[in-house]
């Protein structure tokens, strides 16, 4: 295939060059003068992250590739303005630094830290609207866009929630980086990070003896080479899926020193599996930023279409770039994954291999509630980190729904709850969520069946 000179790809490029291709899953903003003013004023507001820390985390995804470091990417469904809140940004970050903790001990390599947070408005929906009693709206698409109430003033598609949004993930990324440098991912405290309902854990006697473990070495090392600085803080990076194109394009931005346009609103954006078309508005946009990026794949996906994608945004096959997340199901993934991992590694083309066992698993109660059983999630894991191994290809991460809150969402788990235990505390407005000792276990299952297969 003849493809075009670098250049002249780049010069066919600009952040706006996505607006000739089919967009999917946009909202209808009914006042095209209201829309521009929001994108105008928000391509003003400064940046939620640097390029600097950007190019860091490619280099740091590179390493991954190479099999250095283990990526663990997690977060809500979706986040809402509502749920901005001190408790709920702290409970988030205390499980992803206990899972990494585990992972971190149990696969004797560093951990990756990328959160679902600071961004992740914006929801790919199945109906552009929802009926309820003979009544139609436009659906929820995330709070970027309008409101879950069922309203037409709340399901509305607002241009000013951009500039919410915008303001929200800033608020969360202030308060994750302040609690960061702040010591709160001291390794000397994990006590820090201890969620107050969880004392009774069925998991927690194993996590302190870990935890005990790790205290014991770290004091034997200070003892023998005087404070190690590294133990005092972690890396956290941000990652959102990039659904609603005008609201990255108007944080795509050029800066002093360095080439290129990078997308300034999260250090790691992903395609969602609904917007990976090759001739798609999001594949478009995508090819031009310089960050770091994923894109979910689903069990329909071929060979034949996966190739051209990864051609297409990564043509200088550039170490760190590209990730590919699988969301097969537990019932596909034995037949799904294997021909892409072959028709990769034939083409001898670098990605990062990452495992969502969530989204290819979720189903519906007989009471409507959207759930996941925590034995297909496990699987799906398990099979993944198998079928790599036969590949002879490398699970490089996991990409998990979760949250720090009490909720049952997903059933199963070392509490083993049941259909009957979802209306206790289900809180998602989206899809479900593993809660804390659900998220803790799937840590620990990962390093039981990497330790067995090693
Ligand atoms: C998601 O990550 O919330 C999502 C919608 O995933 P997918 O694109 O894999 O369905
Ligand atoms: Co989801």
């Amino acid at each position: 295939m003849n493809q075009p000179a670098k250049t002249e790809r780049q010069e066919n490029w600009n952040p706006m060059s996505w607006q000739r291709r089919v967009a999917l899953q946009q909202p209808h903003y009914e006042d095209g003068t209201e829309l521009a003013h929001a994108i105008a004023e928000l391509a003003q507001l400064p940046p939620l992250v640097t390029s600097w820390e950007v190019l860091g985390l490619k280099h740091a995804l590179a390493e991954a590739q190479e099999g250095k470091r283990f990526l663990l990417q997690g977060g809500d469904c979706a986040e809402s303005f509502a749920d901005c809140t001190s408790p709920i940004i702290s409970n988030r970050l205390k499980v992803l630094l206990q899972m990494s903790l585990v992972l971190v001990h149990g696969l004797k390599q560093p951990v990756l830290r990328v959160g679902r947070f600071a961004g992740q408005y914006a929801k790919p929906r199945s109906t552009d609207t929802e009926t309820r009693d003979g009544v139609t709206l436009p659906s929820f698409r995330g709070d970027v866009v309008n409101g879950p109430e069922f309203t037409p003033e709340a399901r509305r598609p607002d241009p000013q929630r951009l500039i919410r949004a915008h303001a929200h993930s800033a608020l969360t990324m202030n308060f994750v980086r302040a609690l960061i440098d702040g010591g709160f991912a001291d390794l000397h405290h994990p006590e820090y990070w201890d969620l107050a309902w969880v004392e009774h854990s069925p998991l927690a006697a194993e996590y302190r003896r870990m935890v005990k473990g790790i205290g014991d070495s770290l004091r034997f090392m200070e003892t023998l080479a005087g404070p190690i600085a590294g133990f005092t803080r972690v890396d956290f990076f941000t990652s959102h899926e990039a659904l609603l194109l005008h609201y990255e394009q108007a944080l795509t931005r050029q800066v002093p020193r360095h080439r290129g346009w990078f997308n300034l609103s999260t250090h790691f954006p992903w395609i969602g599996m609904r917007t990976a078309a090759l001739d798609g508005a999001h594949v478009e946009y995508f090819r031009g930023i310089r960050n770091p990026i994923a894109v979910k794949i689903g069990p329909s996906v071929t060979a034949e279409q996966l190739l051209p994608l990864v051609e297409a945004l990564n043509p200088e096959d550039e170490p760190g770039r590209l990730t590919l997340i699988h969301r097969m199901g537990h019932a596909q993934i034995g037949t799904a994954l294997p021909p892409l991992l072959e028709a990769v590694k034939r083409e001898g083309r670098r990605v990062l291999w990452v495992a969502d066992p969530m989204h290819g698993n979720t189903e519906s109660t007989s009471i409507g509630y959207k759930t996941r059983r925590f034995d297909n999630i496990r699987s799906e894991l398990d099979q993944a980190l198998d079928i790599h191994a036969a590949a002879g290809t490398r699970l490089g991460g996991v990409h998990l729904e979760l949250t720090g809150e009490d909720v049952t969402e997903c059933m199963g788990g070392a509490r083993d709850l049941s259909e009957a235990d979802l209306q206790r505390a289900y809180k998602s407005t989206v899809d479900p969520r593993l809660n804390y000792e659900q998220s803790l276990e799937l840590a620990m299952l990962i390093v039981r069946k990497s330790g067995s297969m090693a």
